[in-house]
C-alpha cells in the first residue's frame, strides 16, 4: 500500500455569514450578497483542494469546546439541523456528514501514544458544532468525503497558550503519522479567524458591508504580521508569538486549530498562499493554503 500523506492543508475560517451568504439549499435563512472577498477566496481554495484528489478532509474546531482531553466523532454518520446559537438568523443548516472512524481512531491512538487525554464520541444523537459544518462546507459543499472531526481542549482558558500549544503540536504529529499509516491522501482544515474581537450589535440587513470592517486597529496589525510570516514559510515565528497573538487580538487561534495544523505539517518552512483577507462582524479572517507536493 502507498504511503498516506497530508497533501494540502487550510486555514479555514467559519463564521456563519459566509455560508449564509452563499445560500447553499442545507441552510434555510436567504441572504442578498455579502463578505464576497472571503467567498471567492474559497471558491479558489476549493478548486485547489479538489485538484490534489484528496480522501479525507481533517478538521480541528473551536466550537467543539472539551475540557477534558481531545475528542473525535467516532460514528460514521452524522444528521441534524446545526442552528448558530448566536445567529440563529443567519445559521439553521441541515447537515448529513460521513465520518472516516478508522482514521479517527487512528489519529486517537496516536494522541494517546503521545500522552494526550483523548476520547471518542460515539453518541448518535450529538450535534456537531457550527465551526466544523461551516468549516467542511466552505472547503467541500458536495460533503463527497468522509470526515475526521477533533475537539478543541479549551487549555488556554485552564492553564495557558503555552500548555495549549505543547499538546496541539503533539497531536499535529499523531495526526501525520496516522495519515501516513493510513495510506489516504488528507487535507488538513484549521477551522478559526486570525483576530477575534467582534460588534455587539447587528444591523437590520446582517449582510450590509457598509457596516463591515476590522474592530480594532492593533487587530488588523497583528492580523498582517501573521499572514506575513505564513506567506513567507515562518510558521515558527508564528508558534513563538502566538502567546501574545492570542492575547492582545483575542485570537481563535487560542483553540490550537492552526498550532495543530502546523504541527501535522512539520512546523513549514514553505510559504502559504493566501487566497483573501476580510472581516466578519469585526472579526479578521485569512483564507490560506499550503499544498506540500507543489513545494516539492
Ligand atoms: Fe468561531
Amino acid at each position: 500500500m502507498s504511503s498516506g500523506r497530508i497533501v494540502a492543508a487550510a486555514l479555514a475560517p467559519h463564521p456563519p455569514h459566509l455560508v449564509y451568504a452563499d445560500n447553499p439549499p442545507q441552510n434555510e435563512p436567504r441572504a442578498e450578497c455579502g463578505w464576497e472577498m472571503l467567498r471567492w477566496g474559497y471558491e479558489r481554495l476549493r478548486k485547489d483542494l479538489a485538484a490534489v484528489e484528496p480522501d479525507v478532509y481533517i478538521v480541528l474546531s473551536p466550537h467543539w469546546q472539551t475540557y477534558v482531553g481531545w475528542h473525535f466523532l467516532g460514528l460514521p454518520r452524522f444528521q441534524s439541523l446545526s442552528v448558530d446559537p448566536i445567529f440563529p438568523n443567519l445559521f439553521r443548516y441541515h447537515y448529513d456528514l460521513q465520518v472516516d472512524v478508522g482514521l479517527s481512531e487512528a489519529i486517537q491512538a496516536e494522541a494517546e501514544a503521545e500522552g494526550l487525554v483523548t476520547a471518542m464520541m460515539r453518541n448518535p444523537d450529538f450535534r456537531v458544532d457550527y465551526g466544523t459544518i461551516v468549516s467542511c462546507h466552505l472547503a467541500n459543499p458536495a460533503w463527497d468525503k468522509p470526515i475526521v472531526a477533533i475537539s478543541s481542549n479549551r487549555l488556554t482558558s485552564w492553564y495557558s497558550t503555552e500548555v495549549l500549544q505543547a499538546q496541539a503540536l503533539a497531536l499535529g504529529r499523531a495526526t501525520q503519522r496516522a495519515v501516513e499509516a493510513s495510506g489516504k491522501r488528507a487535507v488538513l482544515l484549521a477551522s478559526c479567524s486570525l483576530s477575534h474581537r467582534h460588534f455587539v450589535a447587528e444591523g437590520d440587513v446582517p449582510e450590509d458591508m457598509t457596516r463591515e470592517h476590522i474592530t480594532h486597529h492593533g487587530q488588523h496589525l497583528w492580523d498582517m504580521r501573521v499572514i506575513d510570516h505564513l506567506r513567507n514559510g515562518r510558521s515558527r515565528e508564528v508558534i513563538e508569538e502566538m502567546p501574545e497573538f492570542v492575547e492582545q487580538a483575542i485570537a481563535e487561534t487560542d483553540s490550537g486549530a492552526l498550532t495543530w495544523m502546523l504541527g501535522a505539517l512539520g512546523i513549514p518552512t514553505i510559504p502559504a498562499e493566501l487566497y483573501a483577507y476580510g472581516t466578519v462582524i469585526g472579526t479578521g479572517n485569512a483564507v490560506m493554503g499550503w499544498f506540500p507536493e507543489r513545494a516539492a
